[in-house]
C-alpha cells in the first residue's frame, strides 16, 4: 500500500515537473514538415512551448532512428546528440550516421528548462533522404516532338503530349516512390489518379544547370498486377513563351531551353525482404496527341473534350495507335536536385461574386478579389459547343473587360464541349491567369454561381504574419499586400501574374523580401530563388534583372538596385531565420559580385555620374515610376554599395570568415566617405552634377532631369546607413522639408518607397510618416485602396479617376507588390517588431503609435503578430483616453526589450502590477520616449499613462 501510494506522489511529481518543462512542437526539416530532402547534413527546427513565463532552453537532445521504434536512447541507430548546452532551436545540423539514397529518418527532440530540468520528448517527425546520386537516375528523358502542329500567326501553340506505359508490379510490394521531373511541365497519375497535389512542377530554373524533381509516396495507389503510369507534359517556362520577348520583337519569343517537353519518372517499388523494382521512363513508352490542344503559362489552353481518350491513364487502355515516344539525351553537367522550395498549390477556392449579363450573350463574373490562378469551368451543352474564358483586372467604364495591359499574354483559355449530358467539369493544368474578371462567351444557357470557381494558386508558404487595426483603410491595405504576395510568389518571386512579364525581377524581390517575411514563411521560398539568382550571375560578377535568366531581351543585362538581390535576399534570410548556410554556399557568388562593384568603380569607392552608362537603359532602372526629377542612378548605385558591403562585413561574421569581415568593412568605410566627398555639398545636402548626363537621352525619365536633393536620396541614406548620427537627424530634416514643399505627398519610386517611410521614424518624424500611410490622397496606399483595389499596383497611378487607365497598353499591372514594401514599416515601426539577433532570439517591440490628430481617419488600435521561427510574436497597441494599453507575447527561448511608449511612473503596470513585481519584467531604463524593459517570455499587457 504504501509502495503503491510513493509511486503514485513519484508519478505526480514526475508528471508536474514534465508539465512544468519545455515541450518542444512544430518539428521541421530545412523548413518543412515530414520533407524529402537531398540536404546532406538536414537541419532541423522546432518550437518549444510552457506553462511558465520566462522560460528559456538550456540544453537539447536529438534522438534520430530508422524506424519509429528504435527511437528511444538506447535503440537510436542514427544519431544521439547527448545533451547538447545552449538555446540553439532552429539551424541544427544533423550530425549522425552518413545519410543514404532514399533513407527515411524518425526523430524527436526534448529540451532542458532553464533550471536544467529536462521537459518531455516531442512527438516523432520524420524526413526522407531522395536520390543522392545523379546515376540513382535510370529514367530517360521522353517526349513528343509536335512543335510543327504549332499554328496561329501570332502565336505558335503545339498540342501538349500525353504519355503513358502499362506495368506490371508483383504482389508483396510493402512501399513506393515516385521520382519524377519534367524539362516543362508535367501532371503525372497512376491508375488514373494525380500524383500529389501540386501545381505547375517542377518549377523553374536555368534548366541548363540544374532541374528539380518530386517525390511521391504512391503506396497507396499502386496494386499487385497491371498499373498504368501517364503522365501529360506541357511547354510551361522550358519551351513556352516567356516575359516580353514578343513583345520587344526578340528574335526568340518561345523555347528558350529546349523545343520538346520531356518528362523523367521512375516508380521504385519495394518489396517484402527489400528487393527493388525499378519501373522507368524510356523508349518503350507510348505518346499521343490528345485534348490538350494548346498549352502555355502566358497565353492558356484549348482543350477540346471531343478528343479525350478515355481511360487513357488506366491500365488495360489500348495504346497500339500511340506512337513510341522519343529519347532524348541529357546534358551531363545539368543537376537533378529535390525541389527545395514549398510547392506550388491551389491554396484557397473563390466562389464567384456577382455575375453581369454583357451584349450578345456573353457574361463577366466577378470573382470580388485579384488574384493569380485558374477557374474550374462547369457546364452542359453539345459536342463542339465552345466556351471562351478571358480574364482581366478590371473592367473599363462601359463595362467591357479590360485586356489592354496584359500586353502580348494573350491569357485565353477554350474549352470545347463533347456534350455530355451530365455535364462537364474543365480545368487548367499548365497556365495560370492573373485576374479578378473573368469574361465568358459561348453559353448556351445562363450561367449559374457554380459555373465558375477561382482557383487561387502560388507557392504554399504558410501564413506567418496578421496585422488589424480599428481603421478600414489599413486592414485592406494589408489584405491587397498579402494578396499581391500571394499572386506573385509562383515558384519564383515575379512581378507580376497578368502580363507577358512574369519573370523574376530582382529590384523588385530585394525591395520586397523584408515584408514578404513578415506574412508569409518564405524560408524554403528563397532558398530556391536564391539558387536561382546564383546560377543567374553574370561572368563579370553582375547578378541579373531577373532571375532565372533567360535572354528575354538582347541588352538586358543588370542594373544597380535590381542586381544587389544577390547580397540583400541572403541577408534578409539570415536576418529573419538565423539561416547562415545560404550564406557559405552562395559565398563565392556574393564576392564575385563585391569585386565585380569594385572594378566597376575604378577603385575610386564610389561610382560617379555616368559609371553605368554602358547598360540598358542608361545607369538602369533608377528610382523607377517616381516622380519629378530622377534621383541620380549612380549615387544610388554607391549607397547600395556601401549596404552591401556592411551587409557582407555581418554576414561574414556570421560565418566565421573573420578576413573577409575585415575586408567588406573597410569597403563599406571607404565608399562612405567617397559618397560623401562626391554627392553632398558643405550642408550635408545630396548634389550632384547633373549636366554630366546631358540632356538625359538613354536614362529612365531622363528628360526630366536629375538632382541629388530627392526624397529618395535621403529616405535611402537614412536606411542605409550612410550618414554619420548628426547628418542623419538633418538628412531626416531635409526629407520632411521636401515632403512639404511637394504639398504632403511622396514622390518615390521602388527604389525610394521602401525606404520612406523607416527612415522618417528613425530620424524623428513618425508623425510624418503616419500622415503618408494614412493618407487617401493621389500618390498614396489610401488612394488605391479608396480607388476599390484588392491588390498593390504597379503604379500610382494605375488607375485614377480623371485619367483611367491611361498607361494601359503600357506597364500597368494592378498585382504588382514593390510599393507593398510599406508592409516592413507596418511590421517593423507601427507595430515596432524588429529582430535584435538574427532568427528573433532576441527582438524588439517598440511600437510608434498614431498621432491623436487624425481623427477618423487615424489609428486608434492596432494588433499585429508575427510567427516566428523561436515561435509567435504579438505587438497590440490601444489608445485609452488617459492611458495606452500594450498587449505582448514574448515566444518561449526568446527576450524582447518592450519600448513602452511614455515615462516611467507608478502608472507604468505590466498585468496591474508596478514594475519590479514580476522576475521576468525588468526596468532597463528610458530612451527618446519609450521606458524600456526586458521582457521574458510569456503574454503580457502592459499599461502607461499618455
Ligand atoms: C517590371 C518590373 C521591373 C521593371 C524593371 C517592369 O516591366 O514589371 O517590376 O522591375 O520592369 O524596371
Amino acid at each position: 500500500m504504501k509502495f503503491i501510494f510513493c509511486f503514485l506522489l513519484l508519478s505526480l511529481t514526475i508528471f508536474n515537473l514534465a508539465a512544468k518543462g519545455l515541450k518542444p512542437v512544430y518539428l521541421r526539416c530545412e523548413y518543412k514538415e515530414n520533407p524529402v530532402t537531398d540536404a546532406a547534413a538536414p537541419r532541423l527546427s522546432w518550437e518549444l512551448t510552457s506553462a511558465e513565463n520566462g522560460q528559456l532552453q538550456t540544453g537539447y537532445q536529438i534522438l534520430a532512428a530508422s524506424s519509429e521504434s528504435k527511437l528511444t536512447e538506447s535503440l537510436a541507430d542514427l544519431w544521439n546528440s547527448q545533451k547538447v548546452n545552449g538555446r540553439a532551436t532552429s539551424q541544427v545540423e544533423y550530425a549522425g550516421k552518413p545519410l543514404l539514397s532514399r533513407q527515411i529518418c524518425f526523430w524527436k527532440v526534448r529540451s532542458w528548462d532553464k533550471n536544467g530540468t529536462p521537459g518531455e520528448w516531442s512527438s516523432t517527425a520524420k524526413w526522407e533522404m531522395g536520390l543522392l546520386d545523379k546515376k540513382q537516375w535510370i529514367a530517360d528523358w521522353i517526349g513528343l516532338d509536335l512543335d510543327n502542329l504549332g499554328k496561329g500567326k501570332t502565336y505558335h501553340l503545339p498540342p501538349a503530349p500525353y504519355l503513358r506505359k502499362t506495368i506490371n508490379i508483383k504482389p508483396g510490394f510493402v512501399k513506393a516512390r515516385l521520382y519524377v521531373t519534367a524539362l516543362g511541365l508535367y501532371e503525372f497519375s497512376i491508375n488514373g489518379k494525380k500524383t500529389g497535389d501540386d501545381f505547375l512542377t517542377p518549377g523553374w530554373t536555368d534548366y541548363d544547370k540544374r532541374v528539380y524533381y518530386q517525390t511521391y509516396d504512391v503506396t497507396s495507389q499502386i496494386k499487385a498486377g497491371a498499373n498504368a503510369l501517364a503522365s501529360q507534359l506541357s511547354y510551361g517556362w522550358y519551351a513556352g513563351y516567356l516575359g516580353y520577348s514578343l513583345l520587344v520583337g526578340n528574335p526568340v519569343v518561345r523555347t528558350f531551353y529546349g523545343k520538346v517537353p520531356l518528362l523523367k519518372a521512375q516508380l521504385e517499388v519495394e518489396y517484402v525482404g527489400g528487393k527493388i523494382e525499378t519501373f522507368a521512363t524510356s523508349g518503350q513508352w507510348k505518346a499521343s496527341v490528345g485534348a490538350l490542344l494548346e498549352s502555355d503559362l502566358l497565353n492558356g489552353e484549348t482543350y477540346d473534350a471531343r478528343k479525350e481518350f478515355s481511360g487513357w491513364n488506366i491500365a488495360g487502355f489500348k495504346d497500339q495507335e500511340w506512337q513510341n515516344v522519343q529519347v532524348y539525351p541529357d546534358k551531363a553537367d545539368r543537376q537533378i536536385q529535390v525541389y527545395p522550395g514549398p510547392p506550388v498549390k491551389v491554396t484557397q477556392t473563390l466562389a464567384v461574386k456577382n455575375t453581369i449579363a454583357r451584349p450578345e450573350g456573353s457574361y463577366i463574373f466577378d470573382m470580388g478579389q485579384n488574384f493569380a490562378g485558374i477557374i474550374r469551368l462547369k457546364v452542359k451543352g453539345s459536342a463542339g459547343d465552345t466556351i471562351r474564358l478571358r480574364f482581366g483586372e478590371k473592367l473599363h467604364p462601359d463595362g467591357r473587360l479590360m485586356t489592354e495591359n496584359l500586353r502580348m499574354a494573350r491569357a485565353t483559355d477554350t474549352y470545347i464541349l463533347k456534350g455530355d449530358a451530365k455535364g462537364e467539369m474543365w480545368e487548367p493544368k499548365f497556365t495560370y491567369h492573373g485576374f479578378q474578371y473573368v469574361e465568358i462567351k459561348g453559353l448556351k444557357e445562363k450561367p449559374s454561381e457554380s459555373t465558375l470557381t477561382g482557383l487561387v494558386i502560388g507557392s504554399d508558404t504558410p501564413k506567418v504574419g496578421s496585422f488589424e487595426t480599428d481603421n478600414k483603410m489599413i486592414n485592406q491595405l494589408y489584405s491587397n499586400i498579402d494578396w499581391t504576395q500571394r499572386a506573385n510568389y509562383v515558384d519564383i518571386p515575379t512581378d507580376c501574374p497578368q502580363r507577358d512579364e512574369r519573370v523574376g525581377w530582382t529590384g523588385d524581390a530585394q525591395v520586397y523580401v523584408k515584408s514578404a517575411t513578415f506574412n508569409r514563411d518564405v524560408a524554403s521560398f528563397f532558398t530556391k530563388w536564391v539558387v536561382d539568382l546564383n546560377d543567374g550571375q553574370y561572368e563579370n560578377g553582375a547578378y541579373p534583372l531577373y532571375a532565372p535568366r533567360p535572354n528575354l531581351r538582347k541588352t538586358d543585362t543588370f542594373s544597380p538596385g535590381w542586381m544587389e538581390a544577390g547580397i540583400i535576399c541572403p541577408y534578409q534570410v539570415y536576418r529573419s531565420y538565423g539561416d547562415t548556410r545560404m550564406i557559405s554556399q552562395g559565398w563565392p557568388y556574393m564576392v564575385a559580385f563585391m569585386d565585380f562593384l569594385e572594378k566597376r568603380g575604378k577603385g575610386n569607392g564610389v561610382f560617379k555620374e555616368k559609371s553605368f552608362e554602358d547598360i540598358d537603359p542608361k545607369g538602369g532602372f533608377g528610382d523607377w515610376l517616381s516622380f519629378g526629377k530622377k534621383t541620380p542612378p549612380d549615387m544610388l548605385a554607391s549607397f547600395y554599395y556601401t549596404y552591401c558591403a556592411d551587409l557582407m562585413a555581418e554576414m561574414a561574421g556570421a560565418i566565421g570568415n573573420v578576413k573577409d569581415q575585415e575586408k567588406f568593412t573597410s569597403t563599406a568605410a571607404k565608399v562612405r566617405k567617397a559618397i560623401l566627398e562626391h554627392y553632398t555639398d558643405a550642408s550635408g545636402r545630396f548634389v550632384c552634377d547633373s549636366a554630366a548626363y546631358g540632356n538625359g537621352a538613354g536614362y529612365v525619365d531622363g528628360q526630366l532631369g536629375f538632382t541629388g536633393n530627392t526624397q529618395t536620396a535621403y529616405a535611402n541614406a537614412i536606411y542605409m546607413n550612410i550618414l554619420s548620427k548628426p547628418d542623419q537627424r538633418k538628412a531626416g530634416l531635409y526629407l520632411t522639408e521636401l515632403l512639404e514643399k511637394n504639398g504632403g505627398k511622396l514622390a518615390t519610386g521602388f527604389l525610394g518607397a521602401k525606404p520612406l517611410l523607416p527612415a522618417l521614424s528613425s530620424t524623428g518624424h513618425s508623425d510624418a510618416a503616419y500622415k503618408l500611410f494614412l493618407s487617401k490622397e493621389f500618390p498614396s496606399w489610401g488612394f488605391e485602396v479608396e480607388n476599390g483595389s484588392t491588390t498593390i499596383w504597379e503604379r500610382w497611378d494605375s488607375f485614377t479617376k480623371e485619367d483611367g487607365f491611361k498607361y494601359n497598353a503600357a506597364m500597368n499591372s494592378f498585382s504588382h507588390y514593390a510599393f507593398g514594401a510599406v508592409c516592413e514599416w507596418m511590421f517593423g515601426n507601427a507595430a515596432g517588431i524588429q529582430a535584435s539577433k538574427p532568427g528573433f532570439a532576441e527582438f524588439d517591440i517598440r511600437p510608434e503609435i498614431a498621432p491623436d490628430d487624425l481623427g477618423d481617419g487615424g489609428i486608434k488600435h492596432l494588433k499585429a503578430s508575427y510567427h516566428s521561427i523561436n515561435g509567435t510574436i504579438l505587438s497590440e497597441w490601444q489608445k485609452q483616453a488617459d492611458k495606452l494599453v500594450l498587449k505582448i507575447s514574448v515566444p518561449v527561448n526568446t527576450v524582447a526589450n518592450v519600448y513602452v511608449p511614455g515615462k516611467m511612473s507608478d502608472q507604468l503596470l505590466v498585468d496591474g502590477k508596478k514594475i519590479g513585481s514580476s522576475a521576468f519584467v525588468k526596468l532597463k531604463g528610458e530612451q527618446a520616449g519609450y521606458v524600456i524593459l526586458e521582457v521574458g517570455s510569456g503574454s503580457y499587457s502592459i499599461e502607461n499613462k499618455r
